[in-house]
């Protein structure tokens, strides 16, 4: 068994990123690529990622802009915030932190930015590009788990991948790009019946459900890639600690590969946001 050190491959991904932009700013009379990030309310766990997507933006020599707006914002308000940035010539990328307070319509909103900006890929623009396997922008957490796989050299081509979670953060632009990749994919829930009948014979399991410790060991087939993009925050003997949606003690004796929580999927998500937004750089200043 093998553990995925998302960690070290992110910061290599981080590493080459800053490195193309420092090749950028050698040429006199061009911009850096740049990012705004908008934050509405103050829960803390946006708040966290919000700062570390600041922060890395920084890192690698990006123009970086966070704008936090209070949780009472009204709709109007918000769209004409996006607006401004889809009109403002130093950003190449806009992406609105999600949640949003339950009054806004947050999918109205993902409508709204250009999609040129979409840098998160959640805009239907964007997300039919990816169905129709001709992607531009593609979701951050789904395409930093096939940069992981491409990194450890899987190929995906006739492997049985089942997904399980349907959101359309990750679950179902994920089944996406394995299906781009020509895999065999299955897509489940947590409301799958039988679901372990379905995860016997996965070569791949890419899980994001959003609960604690959900797949257990026993379900999975030996040697399988498990991908886990689960982050729960448990309390366990009066402690808090991070943990999957995958059980990674009875997983890790029988999984070929499988990612760490914390260190596995979520460094790939910040680092995959910068390529994006060095790709939507690089599309504008081309044309
Ligand atoms: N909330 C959880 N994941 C994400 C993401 O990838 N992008 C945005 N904008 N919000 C999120």
């Amino acid at each position: 068994m093998t553990i995925i050190n998302g960690k070290q491959i992110a910061q290599d991904l981080r590493k080459n990123i800053k490195q193309q932009v420092a090749q950028l700013n050698l040429k006199p009379g061009l911009r850096k690529p740049g990012l705004a990030v908008i934050l509405v309310g103050d829960d803390p766990a946006s708040k966290v990622y919000v700062r570390n997507k600041d922060n890395a933006c920084r890192e690698v020599g990006f123009y970086a802009e966070k704008i936090n707006k209070p949780a009472d914002i009204t709709q109007v308000e918000l769209l004409a915030e996006v607006e401004q940035l889809n009109e403002d010539s130093n950003i190449d990328g806009i992406l609105v932190q999600l949640p949003l307070p339950a009054h806004l319509d947050a999918n109205q909103i993902i409508e709204a930015i250009n999609p040129a900006k979409d840098v998160d890929g959640f805009h239907s623009e964007n997300i039919g590009k990816l169905m129709q396997n001709k992607p531009h922008l593609r979701p951050c957490t789904p395409k930093g788990v096939m940069t992981m796989l491409a990194t450890i050299g899987i190929d995906l081509m006739g492997k049985d991948c089942v997904v399980v979670g349907a959101s359309n953060i990750v679950g179902r632009p994920m089944a996406m790009e394995l299906l781009n990749a020509r895999a065999t994919v299955t897509i489940c829930n947590s409301k799958t019946t039988n679901l372990s009948d379905k995860l016997k014979n996965a070569d791949v399991i890419v899980v994001a459900v959003g609960i604690p410790k959900f797949i257990k060991g026993k379900w999975i087939k030996k040697g399988a890639i498990v991908i886990d993009v689960g982050i729960n925050r448990i309390e366990e003997n009066g402690n808090f600690k991070l943990v999957g949606d995958v059980d990674f003690n009875s997983a890790e004796k029988v999984a070929g590969w499988i990612t760490p929580v914390p260190g596995g999927v979520g460094p790939m998500t910040i680092a995959t946001l910068l390529e994006n937004t060095l790709t939507a750089y690089q599309a504008k200043e081309k044309k």
